[in-house]
């Protein structure tokens, strides 16, 4: 249990704010939805429901009461409409700014569309939010940031060249809030996710992530690839710890956390070799073909970092982040879910 945390909610609950969530309707959004509501806050999200069909949001209404869900407003809206950002951002005290374009291949692919939903995007949203006044803003940056830098453990201040447009662009956002801070004084926070991972990432698309693809696969009976050698590596970070993360930062009390960028991962490191026998473990009595299964090995993927492991103690120290659930215990949530929503 983290001290700092259940303080924190203790005091939302008795003091409940106005928050609001870009990319609401997404992965990590609509997990953040989900706790909000259940703190009894208000909450308005924007999403335009680009790379989402709007039933992570049905499915947090399906866990939240009828009058918690009375506290949330959808705006379907685009980031790269100022007017739209301005709208979400009216009389909210808090934002959290989800909504981009994720993935490394499909930035590789388009990157004039990844530029303007998260560069352009983003900067709208600053904009916005800064006239709005509004009290805190925290965004989701990246650990596609530390590039080719080869260091482990990832500390915040020494970063490489990007390795992808998606890298440039998550990046640059850093660039912007800085830039915010030191022109206007308006302090924007970023949090660096290392793979994020947990319920309602979405597991189709060309697009989609290892956990959710792989979970797929294995229960739809097809094959799972590793690109490369299966010694790639990443600090896999379940959803909550994400949560928790976002939910500190814009809380934040002492002035010297705040306009930071902070690493959000569990701080451990899982090889995709591993990575695939942790999920077959626990699939393994779905079927016998998945205990039985083996990984299918192909080429390395451009753009790729090769080995990620995050130092956690910035944030840790500056706003009292304390992951509660491993890479274990995160993945056996996540395999109920897929269980329940694939099998
Ligand atoms: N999931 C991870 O492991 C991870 C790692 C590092 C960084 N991030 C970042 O975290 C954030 C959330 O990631 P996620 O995994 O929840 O992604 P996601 O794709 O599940 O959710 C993103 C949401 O943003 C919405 N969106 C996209 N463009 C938009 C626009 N122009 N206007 C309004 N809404 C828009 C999409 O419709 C979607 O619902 C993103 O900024 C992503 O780059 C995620």
């Amino acid at each position: 249990m983290t001290i700092e945390y259940e303080n924190t909610k203790k005091d939302l609950l008795a003091s409940p704010k106005i928050w609001m969530i870009t990319g609401v309707a997404g992965f990590i959004g609509s997990n953040l939805l989900e706790t909000l509501l259940k703190l009894d806050q208000s909450v308005v999200g924007l999403d335009n429901l680009s790379t989402e069909d709007g039933r992570n949001l049905d499915e947090v209404r399906s866990l939240v009461t009828e009058s918690q869900w009375q506290r949330f407003r959808f705006i379907k809206g685009d980031i790269c409409n100022l007017d739209d950002c301005r709208l979400a951002c009216a009389g909210v005290d808090y934002v959290l700014h989800q909504a981009a374009l994720g993935s490394v291949p499909r930035s590789i692919v388009d990157p004039i569309l990844t530029n303007a939903n998260n560069i352009s995007g983003f900067l709208n949203m600053l904009v916005a939010a800064r006239d709005a006044k509004v009290k805190r803003f925290v965004y989701a940056a990246s650990s596609s940031t530390y590039g080719d830098h080869p260091g482990l453990p990832k500390v915040e201040q020494t970063i490489g060249r990007p390795l992808s447009p998606y890298a440039v662009t998550k990046f640059v956002n850093e660039l912007y809030a800085d830039v915010f801070t030191r022109t206007y004084g308006f302090k924007a926070t970023g949090l660096r996710y290392f793979n994020v991972f947990g319920p309602r990432q979405n597991p189709t698309g060309a697009y989609a992530a290892v956990v959710p693809k792989w979970f797929a696969s294995m229960l739809h009976g097809e094959p799972v690839y590793i690109n490369g050698d299966g010694e790639t590596s990443r600090d896999f970070c379940y959803v909550d710890n994400a949560v928790q993360a976002n939910i500190l930062a814009a809380c934040a009390k002492n002035e010297e956390a705040l306009g930071e960028v902070y690493n959000v991962a569990y701080g451990e490191i899982t090889t995709l070799n591993q990575l695939f026998y942790l999920i077959r473990d626990q699939l393994a009595d779905k079927a016998a073909a998945i205990r039985l299964q083996e990984p299918v090995y192909r080429d390395f993927r451009a753009g790729d970092v090769r080995y990620s492991l995050a130092d956690i103690s910035k944030a840790h120290r500056l706003i009292g982040y304390k992951p509660q659930y491993s890479v274990r215990t995160g993945m056996e949530k996540a395999a109920a879910w897929y269980i329940a929503s694939l099998a």
